[in-house]
């Protein structure tokens, strides 16, 4: 496979910009927003909330609320984003207000404890409505005292709900991390200027008490998403002779720890700033040449800066020589699908050698592909994805089932992957 991309918009910063551009006073715009089904019912969250936005062009223009939401008349459904219902919960518990937020069914299967835990601490009443923990969430927001809170899971979305919350409470909020995941949330609160300070497993913000953080509307550019770019990144790697350019990528270093573990395993890449002044992160160019691979073993603290890679990881294990383990990746189990299961159950039905553990996966390669399968999506968009990438090397062609799900993250993907010479149809 050879070819040139650019892959869309950054799913985890567009979502965080959508919020933080509709609490803002003023018109922010965004170039290189994720036009994708995550993002969009982010907008028409903050829309709901008062915020009003508009696509023009390649831009997307959001015009804020300059300072506090209001209402919502009705139930704000996140669809199928975690981040969405998680991240947008810290914002509504500093708000004087009853709002709901639901989703779909496998968003109304995903725990919810782990954010409505803090925010009852912080001062907000919070109401699981679901089964067991879950969606839909009920939040009566008020005044909040910031607290030091220690998640029990390493998880971004917990932190950057915890620390926007943060925001409209009196006092300082610490999230104190098990192990360090993406900070994107304070990055970006950093560059609207609220300093948030990070020491080792620590970060603080000083809260700016009910009247909430003064925000002034700017232009932002989103990067690639990493998490996208990672299917031509491991379908080239794991391709020897194949040659892949991915342009203007995120280079968060909590996000790239597939580059690591890809090396690790024999590929050749190299990475190349693309300054851009109006990028809220870094960028890079990442070019890929495949080689054969070997297996390795990912687990402790790279989990985090890898997290929705791992399914590609056991791909990369799949068509590699040799073992590859995946282990302390439990909240696999509780993504958009259970992704333990969900890739040992696809990869089984291509011929692969795996075994499911509760915390990861152990997979023997290298294996011939089989085609002539279905493929289960698990509803679940980065499974038929990664599927795809495995699909490259079967011996027939591979049928995936129930593929509207990509369009959470990567409505463009299957264009792409005929761009790099796949077939899809
Ligand atoms: C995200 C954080 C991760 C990741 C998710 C997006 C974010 O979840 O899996 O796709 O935008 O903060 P956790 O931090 O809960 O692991």
């Amino acid at each position: 496979m050879c070819g040139s991309l650019s892959v869309p918009g950054d799913k985890s910063i567009s979502n965080r910009l959508a919020m933080l551009a509709a609490l803002a006073s003023g018109t922010s715009t965004i170039s290189g927003f994720l036009r994708s089904e995550d993002c969009l019912n982010m907008l028409d969250a903050v829309t709901c909330l008062g915020a009003r936005y508009e696509f023009s062009g390649s831009h997307l223009r959001i015009t804020g609320v300059g300072g506090r939401f209001r209402a919502p008349e009705k139930v704000l459904d996140m669809g199928n984003s975690g981040t969405g219902m998680r991240l947008l919960a810290g914002l509504l518990a500093g708000h004087p207000f009853v709002s709901e937020m639901t989703g779909d069914a496998s968003l109304r299967s995903r725990p919810m404890r782990r954010i409505a835990e803090p925010l009852e601490r912080m001062g907000a009443r919070v109401e699981l409505l679901g089964d067991k923990g879950c969606a839909p969430v009920r939040i009566t927001g008020g005044q909040l005292t910031g607290i030091e809170y220690a998640p029990p899971v390493a998880s971004a979305q917990v932190k950057s709900c915890v620390l926007l919350a943060g925001l409209f409470a009196e006092g300082v909020t610490t999230v104190v991390e098990a192990a360090p995941t993406r900070d994107h949330t304070e990055r970006l609160l950093t560059a609207m200027g609220v300093p948030v300070i990070t020491e080792g497993n620590r970060v603080s913000l000083r809260g700016c008490g009910r009247q909430g953080p003064a925000f002034t509307a700017r232009s932002w550019t989103v990067p690639g998403d990493l998490s996208s770019a990672a299917f031509w990144i491991t379908a080239a790697a794991a391709w020897p002779g194949s040659l892949v350019e991915l342009a203007r990528v995120g280079m968060n270093p909590r996000r790239n720890a597939l580059l690591n573990v890809l090396k690790r395993m024999g590929a050749a890449i190299t990475v190349v700033a693309d300054p851009d002044a109006d990028a809220c992160e870094s960028m890079a160019t990442i070019r890929v040449e495949g080689r054969a691979l070997i297996g390795t073993e990912v687990g402790g603290a790279e989990i985090p800066d890898l997290i929705d890679e791992l399914p590609l990881v056991a791909v990369a294990g799949a068509l590699a020589t040799g073992r590859t383990v995946i282990r302390d990746a439990a909240e696999l189990r509780v993504k958009e699908s259970d992704r333990i299961h969900s890739v040992a159950d696809n990869l089984a039905r291509m011929g692969v050698k795996v075994e499911e553990r509760p915390d990861g996966l152990i997979i023997e390669g290298p294996v011939r592909v089989r085609g002539g399968v279905t493929i289960d999506s698990y509803g679940d968009h980065r499974i038929p994805m990664a599927m795809s990438v495995l699909a490259f090397h079967a011996d027939a062609p591979v049928r995936m089932a129930d593929i509207g799900c990509v369009n959470k993250s990567y409505p463009e993907f299957w264009d792409d992957l005929r761009k790099v010479g796949g077939h899809a149809e």
